[in-house]
């Protein structure tokens, strides 16, 4: 098609009939904008935002916001693709090399094109995505409690809920993390009155799967400590120093109530009823004992020894940010290196375990930053834990949170992180952000479409 071929007038008519539509939509735009706020709760007195905001009902006084939903999609398509039609008609304007020196005003009509039309367009495309709507679901919706009591981007940003990116459950057996700044406990009011119904100074109910659950829904740290927890039955004392580190402790240390298993032979991983699906091989010595000091055929696989080369008798205290049963901690031990392993009972006593083999087990979720000071820790390793399931955003805090524990010349240790192949560039993305040192660097292949990815990274100085 040869726009120079149009005598002007039609040219004229086309981009009048463009003007009427755009007049239209704008309208369109303008009025389901100006509901959204005004059903966000933006003419609405405090106590009423949230009623209105997170409402149960989907239609407010005759409005049906199923149908305004619905209609505000249609919107945006039609919109896009008007977009794209404009674009392409000024694509083929200029594409005519008569365009210059022949009719200026034709020129006229592209700049009239990009300036008036397509950038107009852009922005209210561009502002209509970024209102948002409360998520329509259907029966109740009691998400994101508190969400608009607070102004600022950044806040609202954390303590969303951010929904796995494979729509699967997430290890913690979750369709979404729940950042959380305590204001979780809004949305679990049932559950956590329930769980401070207790008696002060008696017994604690034996209860400790809900307290986990609240922890992992967002309502962290819980309020619970006037009451005397319950021990086992038969406690015995821990294994001697030089012998607990592996060995698989005394089942009757555990209290085993909330568990498939009821005891530790039992949590084997030839047992397809142990309880749990991460760290399957945990509970098993044998298949310990190998881990990070044993040459494998994998690129991903570091050894301990190697890493510790990289900064001899630098490395002292760190993190160990994962799932399992301590061994990575034992096995640094021996270095000399003190590491405290994060630890969720999960389907088996991995806090015990830990605790059990005499290393240190920190009882957090991904929920919050990590309660260390800012500089002092010299490792983070993480394996087994953050995989391809995690949202970009809810990567992003905690990876700048590990940058902030970490000191300057500190080590990053990612271990075996896996996501499927299309995904690699994103998180390479997140991993490289920080411009660490790069001391290794692996990718292999974990299954057809699926990668593993290893790196150790040292922070910078960042004196300022
Ligand atoms: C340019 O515009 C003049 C009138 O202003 C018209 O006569 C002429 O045909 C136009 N040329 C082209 C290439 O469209
Ligand atoms: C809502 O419920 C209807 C039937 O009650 C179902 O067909 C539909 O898929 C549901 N939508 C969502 C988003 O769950
Ligand atoms: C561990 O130490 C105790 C004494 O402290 C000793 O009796 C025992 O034999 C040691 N066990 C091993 C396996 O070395
Ligand atoms: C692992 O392999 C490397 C070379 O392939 C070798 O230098 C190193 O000694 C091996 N380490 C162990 C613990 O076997
Ligand atoms: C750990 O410390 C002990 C006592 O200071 C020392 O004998 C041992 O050689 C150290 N081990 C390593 C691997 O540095
Ligand atoms: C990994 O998989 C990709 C695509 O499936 C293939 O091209 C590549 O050669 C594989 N690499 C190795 C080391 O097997």
């Amino acid at each position: 098609m040869k726009m120079s071929c149009f005598p002007r007038y039609r040219l004229g008519r086309i981009l009048g009939m463009f003007q009427i539509i755009l007049g239209a939509l704008v309208i369109m735009v303008s009025v389901s904008s100006l509901y959204r706020f005004y059903s966000a709760g933006f003419f609405i007195h405090n106590e009423d935002i949230c009623k209105q905001f997170y409402g149960v009902r989907d239609v407010y006084e005759g409005f049906d916001v199923m149908a305004l939903s619905a209609a505000v999609d249609e919107v945006l398509h039609k919109m896009l693709s008007l977009q794209e039609t404009l674009e392409s008609t000024v694509e083929q304007l200029e594409k005519n090399k008569d365009l210059s020196k022949t009719n200026i005003s034709m020129l006229d009509y592209k700049n009239f094109i990009q300036q008036q039309v397509i950038q107009p367009l852009y922005t209210a495309h561009i502002t209509l995505r970024q209102i948002r709507l409360p998520k329509i679901e259907n029966g109740t919706t009691n998400e994101d409690p508190l969400i608009n009591t607070f102004v600022t981007e950044e806040i609202k940003k954390y303590i969303t809920p951010k929904e796995n990116r494979v729509g699967k459950k997430n290890i913690y057996g979750t369709e979404k993390v729940y950042n959380t700044i305590g204001h979780g406990c809004v949305s679990m009011k049932k559950e956590l009155e329930e769980y401070m119904d207790y008696d002060i100074g008696s017994f604690c109910k034996d209860d400790w799967n809900i307290a986990q659950n609240l922890m992992i829904k967002g309502c962290d740290p819980l309020p619970r400590r006037r009451c005397l927890t319950r021990a086992s039955k038969l406690y015995q004392k821990p294994y001697p120093i030089n012998e607990s580190l592996w060995r698989i402790p005394d089942g009757r240390n555990v209290r085993w109530s909330h568990y498939s298993c009821r005891n530790f032979e039992c949590l084997s991983s030839k047992n397809p009823k142990r309880g749990f699906s991460k760290c399957i091989g945990c509970f098993e010595m044998e298949k310990e004992r190998v881990k990070w000091v044993i040459n494998t055929t994998v690129s991903t696989d570091f050894l301990i020894e190697d890493v510790l080369r990289v900064k001899p008798g630098e490395i002292r205290v760190g993190v160990d940010f994962g799932i399992g049963t301590g061994t990575f901690a034992g096995r640094m031990r021996e270095h000399n290196v003190t590491i405290v392993s994060t630890a969720l009972n999960l389907g088996a006593p991995f806090n015990e375990m830990i605790a059990l083999r005499g290393l240190i087990p920190l009882y957090v979720t991904l929920n919050q930053r990590l309660p260390f000071f800012d500089n002092t820790m010299d490792l983070i390793h993480t394996t087994g834990f953050m995989d391809g399931w995690i949202d970009l955003q809810l990567m992003d805090f905690i990876l700048f949170d590990w940058d902030r524990v970490l000191r300057p010349g500190g080590l990053l240790w990612v271990d075996r992180f896996f996501c499927s192949r299309k995904d690699l560039d994103d998180y390479m993305y997140m991993f490289l952000q920080f411009r660490y040192k790069k001391h290794k660097w692996a990718i292999s292949n974990k299954s057809k479409d699926e990668v593993f990815l290893s790196a150790l990274l040292e922070k910078p100085p960042r004196s300022l």
